[in-house]
């Protein structure tokens, strides 16, 4: 780290992923000296890039408020809204060593701009509107009270920067995935009053391979946000939704909450074997059977377990409180 006579400024090299897919096979990353005073963002840190040392340098950005979504990148891996982020924070987080990436290099087109042309897609099928059969000359806005409102969370606080879509495990194993951003405006919809479309819209997020089900549960998507939005919390909205409305029916996923349910109110204890015998059939864990060996000579199942007439399982203290909590937090029969 380099001060200068001024220590609200700081000389320092910023590292960028380049890549233009027009012209280059490979991408590369490029080292920038400047100087970085301490009120300035990640954004600013790009404007000197391109103002102060090459100007095919290129990034999108809009409104420089955070609202518009379009500066999202990654800073060491990390995903930011660039005109949001301090950069002299991230200096000292990181030790003055920091290298600007674009948020998906498997979409890059020219630096930090990706081809978002899934995100939209997904966002599309969602129908990300109100639906509603609504008088073309109202006399009266159709109000909503502040009740109706919050039911959707903060959901509508989505500013589509593509940052937890693009940060998904999931989506980056199924392409067919509808991914966090897109859910999360299903839900925004789903839950506004004013809108009729809820059971179709359910339907569209209840396909296997694509929709709620198929989510892992690994928060990255809570994490990735610049905004702060729990996407996940929306999926599990969605997945009461679909039981409180008859949309969820019998399926491996379905059936693999109701056994994670149904096992920890038998034992107070989730278990493994159970719970696959239970989602996918005696036939179907043999599927799992390379897993089932593994599992086995780490001690965390035994050989009698998914055995239909062997309960091994033990029980915990208590069960009968843990029962009754249950019955308390569950809002739906499943
Ligand atoms: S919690 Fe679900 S939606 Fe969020 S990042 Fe993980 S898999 Fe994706
Ligand atoms: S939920 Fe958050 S991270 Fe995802 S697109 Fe919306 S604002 Fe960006
Ligand atoms: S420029 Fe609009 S969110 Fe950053």
């Amino acid at each position: 780290m380099q001060k200068t006579e001024n220590s609200d400024t700081r000389k320092v090299k910023i590292k960028a992923f380049r890549f233009n897919a027009e012209t280059d096979y490979l991408p590369y990353t490029k080292e920038y000296k400047m100087e970085v005073g301490k009120d300035e963002l990640v954004l600013d840190l790009m404007n000197k890039i391109k103002w102060e040392h090459d100007g095919s340098f290129s990034y999108r950005r809009s409104c420089r408020h955070g609202i518009c979504g379009a500066c999202a990148i990654k800073v060491n891996g990390k995903p930011v809204l660039a005109c949001k982020e301090n950069a002299m924070e991230l200096l000292d987080l990181f030790d003055n060593d920091i290298t600007l990436e674009p948020l998906s290099k498997k979409r890059v087109v020219k630096d930090m701009i990706v081809d978002k042309a899934d995100f939209w897609e997904k966002h599309s099928a969602i129908k990300p509107y109100i639906v509603a059969d609504i008088d073309p000359n109202p006399t009266a806005e159709t109000k909503q009270s502040i009740a109706e409102f919050d039911a959707m969370l903060d959901s509508d606080l989505c500013i589509q920067c593509g940052a937890c879509h693009y940060a998904c495990p999931a989506l980056q194993a199924n392409e067919d995935y509808l991914g966090p951003a897109a859910l999360n405006a299903a839900f925004r919809f789903t839950a506004d009053t004013r809108d009729e479309a809820g059971k179709e819209r359910l339907e569209i997020v209840f396909a296997t391979g694509e929709g709620v089900w198929d989510c892992v549960k690994c928060n990255e998507c809570a994490e990735a946000c610049p905004k702060e939005i729990n996407p996940i919390q929306k999926i599990g909205k969605l997945h009461n939704m679909q039981f409180e409305q008859k949309i969820a029916r019998s399926n491996i996923a379905t059936r693999h909450a109701e056994g994670f349910v149904r096992s920890i109110r038998k034992h107070g204890f989730l278990d493994e074997a159970d719970i696959v015998v239970y989602s996918e059939g005696y036939l179907g864990m043999y599927k799992h059977l390379k897993t089932a060996v593994k599992m086995m000579k780490v001690g965390k199942i035994h050989w009698q377990d998914g055995v239909p007439w062997i309960d091994n399982m033990p029980k915990i203290k208590n069960l009968d409180e843990v029962q009754k909590l249950i019955d308390i937090s569950m809002t739906n029969k499943l």
